[in-house]
């Protein structure tokens, strides 16, 4: 956009705004403002405040009566895969349990897929996020796990994103069964020297079934000598070391925190990770939610993230994360607004995401709905109406309806 936009008349406009304004240290708490405006100038939020008082721009968009909201940043999804797993999940429904092998089948899919259909498949998933609200994405590798096509999944995903993690450490291939430990060494060599140029982050499932934490510290830190920033897949299916390990290791996040003992929430207390909850994959594979309340009032930084993929959670919607960490995590309509956004921000250390104060990019998204509340109040229902993203308004390829103002 040339020029500046001022969006005025907004009900509610959640800023999470950081206490000094004017620093670029990143979101600051949940905040709102209610009969509120803004200004975008190119990429970047100029001014937030009441719309009484709101500065002239060169264009404006009437809210009337709309809530505003950062955009989604959605901290953990596996977008780069082939396949189609709805047998597994309906077989799930019926019964069976989830188990880190489904993997694998993805695996095979994906290694028989041409670019193009990984790139159209990616892409496609992409403008699902984008429509929902997402406006910052966090893309993984995982399930190509021989050098060429893990290097070619982190590749198309940084056609897409600058936060490309790499997960040669989902699962150990079936070629490598008898050899596990070869595997590691794969990861955190040859695979990893293919896949660093392309990447920011480094990624391990650590889990029963999947790697251990000896397996897991050395692909960490074979990452981090390479130049990658750690984050851990821990505790999805079982208690286990994974919050350890990420903690000891600096990681930015620790993702799925299902099953924590009291040990580690207070080791996430007391570092700088945070906990990422993926509240789709506990839908898609029936297991009890993560203790949200728990990690809140122990003061561990929450996350909300899809972790869209296609056998534990392939959910691409971050308002329908926000409505499941609302109505079965017990989490305020703030806080799960808050982990969507900031939180995000925070998982993937980025200061300039998650919040709307001069100085941080103009990724916002404007609601058919007059509260932040309706993401949880109206489950299911597509309320994103408009998205902008460094200051651009997204064609969503929607049909636009004239409906009644909110106020
Ligand atoms: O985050 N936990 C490991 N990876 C994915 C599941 C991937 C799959 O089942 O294909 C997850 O849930
Ligand atoms: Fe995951």
């Amino acid at each position: 956009m040339a020029g500046s936009l001022l969006i005025t008349r907004i009900g509610e406009l959640v800023t999470n705004s950081p206490a000094d304004a004017g620093e670029s240290a990143g979101p600051g708490d949940f905040a709102l403002i209610s009969d509120a405006a803004l200004v975008i100038e190119d990429e970047r939020i100029a001014w937030t405040g009441p719309s009484a008082r709101a500065p002239a721009a060169d264009g404006v968009v009437d809210a009337a009566g709309r809530a505003v909201l950062p955009g989604f940043v959605d901290s953990h999804a596996h977008l780069v895969f082939a396949g189609d797993r709805s047998a597994e999940f309906a077989a799930r429904m019926a019964g069976d349990a989830y188990a880190a092998g489904g993997i694998r089948s993805t695996v095979t899919a994906t290694r028989a897929a041409t670019d193009a259909e990984l790139r159209a498949g990616l892409r496609r998933l992409v403008t699902e996020m984008l429509r929902q609200g997402t406006t910052t994405f966090e893309c993984k590798s995982g399930y190509g796990l021989t050098v060429p096509d893990e290097a070619r999944s982190v590749a198309l995903a940084a056609e897409v994103t600058p936060e490309v993690t790499y997960l040669g450490a989902h699962v150990v291939p079936p070629e490598w069964d008898g050899d596990p430990g070869g595997y590691v060494d794969l990861v955190r060599g040859p695979m990893l020297a293919a896949c660093a140029p392309y990447s920011r982050w480094v990624d391990v499932f650590c889990e029963r079934g999947a790697f251990g934490a000896d397996e897991a510290r050395a692909v960490l830190a074979a990452g981090k000598a390479c130049g990658l920033l750690p984050r851990v897949h821990a505790n999805q299916l079982g208690l286990g070391p994974g919050i350890a390990v990420a903690v000891e290791a600096g990681a930015a996040s620790a993702d799925h925190c299902t099953f924590l003992s009291d040990a580690d929430v207070a080791a996430l207390a007391a570092s700088g990770t945070v906990a990422t909850l993926l509240p789709g994959a506990e839908f898609g594979t029936r297991q009890p939610y993560p203790d949200a309340r728990r990690l809140l009032d122990a003061g561990v930084a929450v996350a909300l993230a899809t972790d869209c993929n296609p056998g534990s959670s392939y959910t691409s919607s971050m308002p329908f994360c926000v409505a499941l960490a609302v109505r079965d995590m017990r989490m305020t309509t703030a806080e799960a607004v808050w982990a969507a956004t900031a939180g995000g921000a925070r998982a993937l250390r980025r200061p300039d995401i998650g919040y709307l104060a001069p100085g941080a990019r103009a990724d916002l998204i404007m609601l058919d709905a007059p509260s932040h509340a309706h993401l949880a109040y109206r489950p299911g229902v597509p309320l994103v109406r408009a998205v902008w993203r460094s200051g651009r308004r997204a064609d969503l390829g929607l049909i636009r309806v004239q409906i009644a103002a909110y106020g």
